[in-house]
């Protein structure tokens, strides 16, 4: 829904009356260069200014943490309150009457609910942790000895025990539940017209968010199971997967004691809990989900040095390449800890202690020298062509890097394994990327632009967006950016870019965030010389594609005359990838 239920007018007026800059400086010092103010970040700790406000769009976006909106969501987050109780505050402020809402009694339903939700699940777990200690819960003890949890590790992660299928049901009703809200606590589910413990016979682990709400759970079977042997919430209005990290709460009670220095990321919470336990008080995890953009931006606002620590079977590395891959478009100073003596760190706590896991830490490596190593170790460095491929796709990841300054130390270990002279490594991996530098003298921290043709497609949806003058008004836009059709819509609505945020779902939309806040500064004038060469970058590869099914068409067809249709058109294609031509795209607009 647009507006979240406020009439589109009335939302636009109350924007122009609360001035983001005025607001914002309540929070945060601002400085003005230009046309932008700029500040530390209120949303991750830096010390040097990446948090931007373009106050003539009335938004404000974080080069280092990414994190964007408009001055509700600025609200939102520096108020904790949700986007309703935002509107209202500044609504005070501004002195507007709360309009009749489209859809009053849903969003207030909504609260409601949520408010319920999250009480059921309070209740819930402080049952669960006293279920622990009764004289039934012998399983249950016994694991908990085998796993050496000492009291302080029960208390500290509120660690509990279902005993069976319908306790937790039977005691949440005597609380006054209803049968809905259990449901969508996700604390129980229903199989033949009962309710039962979503969790039931298993040792519970709550898991928190930053405010220490309890947001659901996962549980863990305590015999072999033919079943998972974690089972955690399913989706619900308080726990977003996606969101979710494990000790967040935590870690949150370690920064307010300024005790934080770096976050070590970890796969599993049993993990985090040996972690813990033996000092690591740093530690969380992203349970079971893959990393998402959205628990990055939430561990950065913490801390900027990630040490990842997954383990060291095939899908923990594989875990760790993926993560290096987001991670490196953020600020921050990624490493990778190595682990030895077991395949995560809860085994290697166990069977080396924690000095030996204090020494592992203190040997992270760069994620970069991580990569290199990683790579070296598929490919034979005495056989040339297994050489060539490791330089190409070694010099690709250091291109990514951004800037000479920090290419030359990896250069140099490329340089040792495989006696290439530096000149030489240093002119490849400048040709690995002819699009332009990001500029070093714009701030400290922007942010990695990402490269490819997705790179291509969003420096022409930026320049679409933000009306540039060099945009080419011949194009069939639609026709080129196959698959982009989405923020082509957007684009073509000719929205106010404050507007942007009041569609749903757009500034958990990653992508339309950075063609919203599309740093063009970075390229110096060049612009217009790049929006070409995008367009041909895309192009191109499109003609090229066209080119070889034509040519499969002309090899199996017997009809002569359409071969020579056919071979005209292969004619006119090979004409327009000489010319660098955009004639096949020629359209509307
Ligand atoms: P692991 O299987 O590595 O768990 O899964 P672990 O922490 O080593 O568990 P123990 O030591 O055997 O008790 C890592 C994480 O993946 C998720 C859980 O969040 C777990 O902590 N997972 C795993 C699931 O969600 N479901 C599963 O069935 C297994
Ligand atoms: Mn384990």
């Amino acid at each position: 829904m647009q507006n979240k239920g406020f009439p589109t007018e009335w939302l636009s007026e109350l924007k122009r009356k609360s001035d983001l800059v005025s607001i914002a400086s309540n929070y945060v010092r601002l400085q003005q260069k230009g046309q932008r103010y700029w500040a530390c970040c209120p949303f991750h700790s830096e010390k040097t200014p990446s948090f931007s406000i373009n106050a003539e769009e009335g938004i404000y976006y974080c080069f280092g943490c990414k994190e964007s909106g408009d001055v509700i969501k600025f609200v939102e987050k520096m108020e904790n309150l949700d986007f309703w109780d935002a509107v209202k505050l500044l609504a005070e402020k501004a002195g507007m009457e709360l309009p009749e809402l489209q859809s009053t009694s849903t969003i207030k339903g909504d609260k409601e609910l949520k408010s319920r939700v999250l009480l059921a699940l309070d209740y819930a777990y402080k049952h669960y942790m006293e279920n622990l200690y009764n004289k039934d819960a012998k399983v249950a003890q016994d694991y908990i000895k085998l796993r050496k949890f000492t009291r302080r590790e029960l208390e500290d992660f509120k660690i509990g025990y279902s005993k069976n299928w319908t306790d937790i049901v039977d005691y949440l009703k005597g609380k006054g539940f209803t049968e809905k809200e259990l449901l969508e606590s996700g604390i129980c589910g229903k199989k033949n017209n009962h309710l039962y413990d979503f969790i039931g016979e298993r040792l519970v682990f709550p898991i928190f968010n930053s405010f220490g709400e309890c947001i659901g759970f996962s549980a863990r079977a305590l015999e072999k199971t033919d079943f998972a042997k974690y089972k955690n919430t399913a989706e619900t209005i308080v726990f977003q997967k996606g969101r979710v990290v494990f000790g967040i709460n935590l870690l949150k009670a370690q920064k307010q004691q300024q005790l934080l220095d770096k976050i070590i990321l970890v796969e599993g919470q049993m993990d985090v809990i040996a972690m813990h336990k033996a000092g690591f008080k740093c530690t969380v995890a992203c349970m079971g989900t893959a990393l998402t953009q959205d628990h990055i931006k939430e561990l950065l606002r913490y801390n900027e040095n990630i040490y990842l620590c997954f383990d060291g079977d095939g899908a923990g590395t594989k875990a760790t390449l993926r993560a290096i891959d987001m991670f490196r478009n953020y600020n921050c100073n990624l490493k990778v800890i190595k682990l030895e003596g077991g395949k995560d760190p809860d085994e290697v706590l166990n069977n080396l202690g924690k000095e030996r896991l204090q020494e592992m830490i203190n040997n992270a490596k760069p994620y970069m020298e991580f990569l290199i190593e990683h790579y070296k170790n598929q490919f034979d460095l005495n056989v040339p062509e297994q050489k060539n491929k490791f330089v190409r796709i070694i010099l690709a990841e250091i291109g990514k890097l951004g800037s000479g300054t920090l290419y030359e130390p990896y250069l140099e270990i490329v340089r040792d394994l495989t006696k290439i002279p530096l000149d030489i490594l240093r002119r490849d991996v400048n040709n690995a990327d002819t699009m332009p530098k990001q500029s070093e003298v714009v701030l400290d921290k922007t942010p990695q632009i990402q490269r490819g043709d997705e790179k291509a497609a969003k420096f022409i949806l930026a320049s679409l967006l933000h009306k540039k003058g060099y945009v080419l008004p011949n194009i069939d836009y639609e026709k080129l950016l196959e698959g982009y059709e989405n923020y082509l819509e957007i684009i073509n609505k000719n929205l106010p870019l404050s507007s942007i945020f009041d569609i749903e779902g757009a500034s958990e939309d990653g992508f339309l965030m950075d063609i919203v806040n599309f740093n063009f500064t970075v390229f110096e004038g060049d612009e217009e010389r790049y929006f070409k060469e995008c367009l041909w970058k895309i192009a191109e590869q499109d003609l090229k594609k066209l080119q070889s099914k034509l040519n499969e068409e002309y090899k199996n067809c017997e009809d002569l005359e359409k071969r020579s249709e056919i071979a005209k058109h292969l004619g006119k294609i090979a004409l327009q990838l000489k010319n660098k031509s955009l004639e096949e795209f020629n359209g509307r607009r």
